[in-house]
């Protein structure tokens, strides 16, 4: 059976699984949350490539024959690593921004790692050092993300790009364009050859720290429903 292993620090990568259940509607998915030692955008390269791969190794221990790195930061910094040190394929995540026009209209919304790993020039960048915590913390709260998405988005800017999953939920709220890497995952995979096949949806959550897994379920279930509502 095929079973694909997503991470994060914690609940950004769950906007990933919704792309990839949009693609493949009978996918079982293991995602593993890091909330033990998120937020990884402080964090250094050596810090967060250790914790992913405690995080891969767990995955392919239940069985995973994928790995999807749901998340801008720990892409990369994996990028900047070995590929071959991992056992399965594993897949990042990172919006597509060729062809884009670089200019201070465009803001590049990423975690301070993020922003140090990447070459995002031209691009407009703001303060993000809290960004991710406090959507991870206040995600079920539409008032705060509206206050997030006006206060830093929907201010100074023609259009947005989303580099962390986190901040995928704030498109709900946005008033302008905006791109982020989920929709570019499901279809790396489908390059990917499994064995057998896909039977029944299933999401099984594994948290390496703190538990929370009602608040886990209903971000993922309003981020689900607006993909489907919104794009189809
Ligand atoms: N969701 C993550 C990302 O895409 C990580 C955010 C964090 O832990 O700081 O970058």
């Amino acid at each position: 059976m095929r079973i694909i292993g997503v991470l994060d620090s914690g609940i950004g990568g769950l906007t990933v699984c919704s792309y990839i259940f949009q693609k493949f509607p009978n996918a079982k998915i293991v995602y593993y949350a890091d909330t033990k030692n998120a937020p990884y955008g402080g964090k250094s390269d050596a810090e967060v490539y250790a914790f992913v791969r405690v995080a891969t190794e767990y995955l392919i221990s239940v069985g995973c024959e994928v790995i999807v790195v749901a998340c801008n930061t720990a892409t990369s910094v994996i990028q900047k690593y070995n590929s071959n040190d991992f056992d399965v394929p594993v897949i990042g995540v990172e919006p597509e921004t060729e062809g884009l026009s670089r200019d201070e209209n465009t803001l590049y919304l990423a975690t301070p790692l993020t922003y140090q790993n990447k070459n995002h020039l031209g691009f407009r960048r703001a303060d993000t050092s809290c960004l991710s915590d406090i959507i991870e913390r206040c995600v079920l709260s539409d008032k705060t993300l509206t206050s997030i998405s006006f206060s830093i988005i929907n201010k100074d800017c023609d259009a947005v790009i989303l580099g962390c999953t986190h901040y995928a939920y704030l498109e709900r709220f946005l008033d302008k364009p905006f791109l982020d890497g989920g929709k570019g995952v499901a279809e790396k995979i489908k390059t990917i050859n499994f064995h057998g096949g896909f039977s029944k949806k299933a999401l099984f959550l594994h948290f390496s720290g703190d538990k929370s897994f009602y608040k886990y379920f209903t971000a993922f279930k309003k981020f689900e429903k607006n993909l489907n509502n919104l794009r189809g």
